[in-house]
C-alpha cells in the first residue's frame, strides 16, 4: 500500500489527463487542472499552483498534440511542448516535487526495419515540428531535474476521454455507411489505451521511478490493421482499403516504425502494459455503445 500523495495534474481535460484524474484519485489527493485553470507556460501561475497545493508529484499530460497544426504553428508547439514542461520542472525543483512528463514515439525517425522496436537508450531523430518540440520538452525537463524526472514515452493513444483516431474513423463510418474508408497500411505502431497508460503512470509514481520509460501496448499493427480490428469488435461492416502513406499526404511527416519496447518497465518489474488486441477488446466491450452514441450512431 503506497502512501497517499498530493498530485498536481495538468492537461486534466485531455484524452490521457481525464483518465489520469480518475485512475489516480482513489489512492491519492489529485489536483486536476485543465488549460483554462492553469496554463503550463505561465511561470507565475504554475508557481502559484505548486505553492497552493505543495504536491509530492506534478504529472504533465498537457501538450499541443495536433501534429499537423504544429508544422504551421511551430512557435506555439515549442511554447507548450518545450517551454511548458521546463516551467513545470523549475517549479517542481523549487518545491522539492517529482515530475512525470509524458512524451511520444514521434521523437524517433522510425527508419529502422519493422518490427525492430525503439528502446529508451536509442538516439532520437524527430521528423516533425511536433516531435522536435516534444524532444525539446524532454531535454528541458532533464536539464533541470536530471534522472529525478520521469519521462514516459507512449504512442498511438485512444480512449473515451478525448479526440483520437478511433473516434475519427467511427464518425466517418457512421455518417455514411456506404462509404469506403482508405487507411494507411505502412506505418506501424502499438495502439495504446489511455486508461492502461494512466495505470502504468500510477504504478511508476508508486514505485518512485526515475528516468525515461517507454510505455505502449505490447505488439504492433498498422493504422489499417487497427481500423479493421476496431470495426470487427464493434460488429460494424465497414469497407476499408489499405493505402500507402504516399496516398495520404499530410503536412507533418510521421515515423514508419513507431514501435516502442517497454524495456525499462520490464527490467524494473513494473510493466502493466498489455497486448494491444486485449486492451482494444476490453475498451470496445466497455465503451463501444457509448462511442457509437457519441460518434453519431444509435
Ligand atoms: N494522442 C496520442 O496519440 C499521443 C501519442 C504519444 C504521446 N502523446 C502524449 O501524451 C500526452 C497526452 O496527450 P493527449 O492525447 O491526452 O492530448 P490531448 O487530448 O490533446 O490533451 C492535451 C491537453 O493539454 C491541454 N493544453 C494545451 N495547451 C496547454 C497549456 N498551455 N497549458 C495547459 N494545458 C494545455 C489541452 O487543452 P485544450 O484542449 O484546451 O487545448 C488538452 O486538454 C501528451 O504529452 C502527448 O504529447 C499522445
Amino acid at each position: 500500500m503506497t502512501a497517499r500523495l498530493r498530485i498536481l495534474l495538468t492537461g486534466a481535460r485531455g484524452l490521457l489527463g481525464s483518465e489520469l484524474a480518475e485512475v489516480l484519485a482513489p489512492e491519492h489527493e489529485v489536483f486536476p487542472y485543465g488549460r483554462a485553470e492553469l496554463d503550463i507556460t505561465d511561470p507565475e501561475a504554475v508557481a502559484g499552483a505548486l505553492a497552493r497545493h505543495r504536491p509530492h508529484w506534478v504529472v504533465n499530460a498537457a501538450a499541443f498534440t495536433r501534429v499537423d497544426a504544429c508544422e504551421s504553428e511551430a512557435e506555439t508547439a515549442f511554447r507548450v511542448n518545450a517551454r511548458g514542461p521546463e516551467v513545470l520542472a523549475r517549479a517542481a525543483a523549487a518545491h522539492g516535487a517529482r515530475l512525470v512528463q509524458v512524451s511520444t514515439d514521434y521523437v524517433f525517425s522510425g527508419d529502422r526495419p519493422v518490427p525492430v522496436p525503439y528502446r529508451e537508450t536509442d538516439p532520437a531523430g524527430p521528423l516533425s515540428v511536433y516531435g522536435r518540440s516534444k524532444l525539446a520538452g524532454e531535454e528541458g525537463v532533464r536539464a533541470v531535474l536530471g534522472e529525478e524526472a520521469v519521462i514516459v514515452r507512449t504512442a498511438w493513444l485512444y480512449g473515451s476521454g478525448g479526440p483520437n483516431f478511433l473516434k475519427t474513423i467511427l464518425r466517418l463510418a457512421l455518417a455514411d455507411p456506404s462509404r469506403t474508408l482508405r487507411v494507411v497500411d505502412d506505418q506501424y505502431g502499438s495502439p495504446t489505451w489511455s486508461r492502461r497508460l494512466a495505470e502504468q503512470i500510477r504504478v511508476l509514481i508508486g514505485a518512485e521511478a526515475r528516468g525515461i520509460f517507454h510505455a505502449s501496448a505490447e505488439g504492433c499493427c498498422t493504422w489499417y490493421g487497427l481500423a479493421r480490428t476496431f470495426f470487427e469488435l464493434l460488429g460494424l461492416p465497414v469497407r476499408l482499403i489499405p493505402i500507402p502513406t504516399s496516398h495520404y499526404p499530410t503536412p507533418a511527416r510521421r515515423p514508419a516504425n513507431s514501435i516502442l519496447e517497454n524495456r525499462r518497465l520490464k527490467e524494473a518489474g513494473l510493466n502493466v502494459m498489455r497486448p494491444w488486441q486485449e486492451d482494444l477488446t476490453e475498451f470496445v466491450g466497455r465503451f463501444g455503445a457509448e462511442l457509437r452514441r457519441e460518434c453519431g450512431g444509435g
